[in-house]
């Protein structure tokens, strides 16, 4: 690890009070944000002022609730995805209701700090509502409600959230298309076609924001990153507008940095915009129950996210849309669910402490 951060106290004291004050609703005409001293050595910026590209976060809304870790949000990051407020199972209650108060919530937050938000998702075969998969559609009536789906929520935050990912996982990684539990498989004889009529809903309910093709595993696994070039291709010349792809990269400190970096470039090759969208590195590969998060560990993790920015940063610069991770704090992350209860994949430790892999992060940024 070069050089560690070096923490002005007294300007991030200062910040952290102007926050407060935006936090308890003083008016973004006192620019107290802003006039915030910052630290004079280049390298003391935050993520989101040193990065050429998005710098985002997952979160849930009841986290911002607490104050270290709206503080950290804002302070270090500048685009937010929600973690499942916005997806279809949450908003969509049921065939002419929508629950908008957690993604309101949230985009209000963000449009108060001038922070993006990334939408995910519109269309995923695990977040489909209870009621729609049992309500017996034909793939007419499925493909209009899902359409008035998809423009009630875009239209809703148009211009607010300025990019989507509009269909996340439909594929196998041998480039198959997923068809367990998948209700669109069910449905359509052309999924594909389906699925570029969704990119082209979104499009007409909000021309300007970014629309991406979102799924896991896209730069280890070569048959699936193959099918998802075909579907860009196939969907460029079909004209259905689709503007960028996103591999979630919620690996290992393990995976191997050559097939990343060779998948990701190969990505790249589509000319679309490109976002590390859900980043986040697990470090407990055995699931161990006596595993210690000691110095070693960090370090090995802190490569690692080195060797993911610098390989970003190794794009056309046109086509570094951000890099997104899954979360804040190693205290909030659902790898502790999913995974194995002592995980701690993120930037953040519990205390909201810059880790060995944040000052990676950063040191990597061009
Ligand atoms: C996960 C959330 O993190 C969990 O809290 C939730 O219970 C399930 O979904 N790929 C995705 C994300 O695209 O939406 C998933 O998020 C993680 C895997």
């Amino acid at each position: 690890m070069k050089k560690k951060r070096m923490v002005n106290t007294m300007g991030r004291l200062a910040f952290a009070v102007a926050f407060l004050g935006l936090l308890l609703g003083c008016s973004k005409d006192d620019d107290l944000v802003d006039n915030a001293p910052k630290d004079e050595d280049p390298k003391a910026l935050t993520l989101k002022d040193r990065a050429a590209f998005g710098i985002g976060a997952a979160i849930k809304t009841n986290q911002l609730q607490e104050n270290m870790f709206a503080y950290t949000l804002y302070e270090h990051f500048n685009q937010i995805t929600a973690e499942w407020e916005m997806k279809m199972e949450t908003i969509w209650t049921s065939p002419t209701s929508f629950n908008w108060s957690k993604a309101d919530e949230l985009v209000t937050f963000a449009q108060e700090r001038e922070m993006n938000v990334h939408g995910h998702v519109l269309v995923w075969y695990k977040s489909f509502p209870g009621w729609f998969k049992t309500a017996g559609y034909d793939s007419t009536a499925f493909e209009s409600k899902v359409k008035d789906y998809i423009q009630t929520t875009v239209g809703r935050y148009k211009g607010k959230v300025k990019s989507w990912d509009v269909v996340n996982e439909i594929f196998n990684d041998n480039g198959t298309l997923r068809s367990q539990d998948c209700p669109v498989y069910a449905s359509f004889e052309d999924p594909i076609g389906f699925y570029g009529r969704c990119f082209q809903y979104a499009r007409e309910a909000d021309p300007d924001a970014k629309l991406f093709y979102n799924d896991y595993s896209v730069v280890l696994a070569s048959g699936k990153r193959n099918a998802i070039k075909r579907m860009v291709a196939r969907l460029k010349d079909e004209g259905y507008p689709i503007d960028g792809i996103g591999d979630q990269f919620h690996y290992r400190v393990t995976t191997d940095v050559n097939t990343m970096s060779s998948g990701l470039k190969d990505m790249a090759s589509t000319g679309l915009l490109i976002h590390i969208s859900e980043l986040d590195l697990i470090v407990n590969t055995q699931k161990s129950d006596s595993y210690q998060f000691v110095r070693s560990e960090q370090i090995k993790q802190a490569q690692m996210y080195g060797a993911i920015v610098e390989m970003f940063e190794e794009l056309p610069q046109e086509q570094k849309f951000a890099i997104t991770t899954w979360g804040v704090t190693d205290k909030y992350t659902w790898l502790t669910d999913w995974w194995h209860p002592r995980e701690y994949p993120l930037l953040f430790d519990e205390n909201y402490n810059e880790k060995e892999a944040y000052a990676a992060f950063l040191e990597a940024l061009k």
